[in-house]
């Protein structure tokens, strides 16, 4: 996906020329996040469908723009639920993670989630018991926790070890024969995501396939009447090598002869992803506000920081970005600069661990320019400790979607 640069730049300068103050911002391209998530969904095969896993990033208006291309959305609070359902009675809703509160189950039954995604034993133990309460029955998958020989590996997994969430392929029997006896439970299917930050195609095509022979194998074993098979998220930005993104044309067309080959177009596969979908379309921007040599590195000391754009330190990368030059200099004496250096990007906390970039090359960089972090529209803000030291949030900037441009997919 492309966002539309002119238009991130624009904003931002127009920010800068209003601010009496340094300041820092997100910035989304909306248009660039509908053409993105049309795209992605118009090359699946047609047994698939496309949720999108709300913790990525759930601003409303990034909600709003993702809701007609999207099946559905994917929350994993209750918090989230009832965002969602505010802002969207009638979008079909699905319900993960692991630790869900009675209340949160209660919650999901009202507010008519269409499937709940298991994770524990006792999860459903508690499940049917506020189903036989509220007089109705709860639909779910179980996410299970398997061991695959050919499983990638990617620099954060959830499953294929011992981690807290899903249910241990082992303890299928135990919980199919505890279902058995337990009817206001429906069981519609499984649930995986045993990886995110998935950058390679193949191996993501190979995973899917790992999954849906097992799921035939237990459908065989235990003669379950199943459709469902969610395959979770996990397809990953590349932060490192923008140049060189998940190949997802790739991507599709081998899943559309997996889904041919395996015989799986009779199945509903729901993908839910969060990164891949609402990654792109954000930027973070922080106005320069020092230069400083030390010890033979150089620092550059941004408007905000980790605080606000929580993802190079969560993922042990150093973040790419551009500068923008602003030519205005409001100061009676000469503006610090530096040229032709590796910079360190800091914000202004605290603490060492606020670093955005290190020793990235820069050809000129001067006190009052902008520093702009593309690939900063998911797991950036949302997961960021906002009010550490209690420096003002940054701006949020949301380009709106142009009606009348068409869908220039990717
Ligand atoms: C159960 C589940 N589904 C979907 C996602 C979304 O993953 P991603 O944003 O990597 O696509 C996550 C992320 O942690 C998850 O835990």
């Amino acid at each position: 996906m492309r966002i539309d640069c002119e238009r991130v730049i624009a904003a931002i300068q127009g920010l800068a020329r209003r601010a009496d103050e340094p300041c820092c911002a997100y910035v989304y391209d909306l248009d660039a996040l509908r053409c993105h998530s049309a795209h992605l969904v118009a090359s699946l095969p047609p047994c698939c469908e496309l949720f999108y896993a709300v913790k990525a990033n759930s601003d409303v208006p990034i909600l709003k723009t993702l809701a007609p291309w999207v099946a559905g959305f994917e929350v994993a609070s209750g918090g989230e639920l009832a965002l969602v359902r505010e802002h969207f009675p009638d979008v079909p809703v699905v319900f993960g993670g692991p630790g869900k509160l009675d209340l949160e189950l209660a919650a999901a039954l009202r507010l008519g989630v269409e499937l709940l995604h298991v994770e524990s034993q006792w999860e459903l133990e508690r499940l049917a018991w506020l189903a036989r309460e509220a007089g109705r029955s709860a639909s779910v998958l179980l996410r299970l926790n398997l061991s695959l020989d050919d499983v990638p590996a990617t620099s954060l997994t959830m499953g294929g070890r011992a981690t807290q969430f899903g249910i241990e392929a082992g303890r299928l029997p135990e919980c199919l024969a505890w279902l058995d006896r337990n009817p206001e439970i429906r069981l519609r299917g499984f649930h995986f995501h045993l990886l995110s930050h998935q950058l390679d195609a193949e191996a993501h095509l190979r995973l899917l396939a790992a999954y849906f022979r097992k799921v035939r194998q237990w459908q065989k074993e235990h003669r379950l009447d199943i459709r469902h098979i969610n395959v979770g998220g996990g397809i990953g930005i590349n932060y490192r090598e923008p140049d060189r993104q998940f190949d997802w044309p790739a991507f599709s067309t081998g899943l559309k002869r997996l889904v041919q080959e395996k015989g799986m177009a009779r199945y509903r596969i729901r993908f839910e992803l969060g990164r891949y979908v609402s990654g792109f379309c954000g930027c973070y921007a922080m106005e320069v506000i020092d230069i400083k040599p030390c010890f033979g590195r150089h620092f550059v000391v941004g408007r905000g920081g980790t605080h606000h754009f929580r993802t190079p330190y969560a993922q042990g990368h150093s973040h790419p970005f551009f500068v923008l030059p602003v030519e205005r200099w409001p100061y009676p004496f000469p503006r610090p600069e530096i040229r032709d250096a590796e910079i360190t990007v800091v914000g202004q906390l605290c603490t060492p661990k606020d670093v955005l970039a290190a020793d990235a090359p820069a050809a000129r960089v001067r006190v009052g320019d902008w520093l702009v972090f593309p690939y900063a529209g998911a797991y950036a803000w949302h997961i960021s400790h906002h009010d550490f030291l209690r420096h003002p949030h940054p701006a949020h900037i949301y380009l709106p979607v142009e009606e009348n441009r068409h869908a220039a997919s990717q």
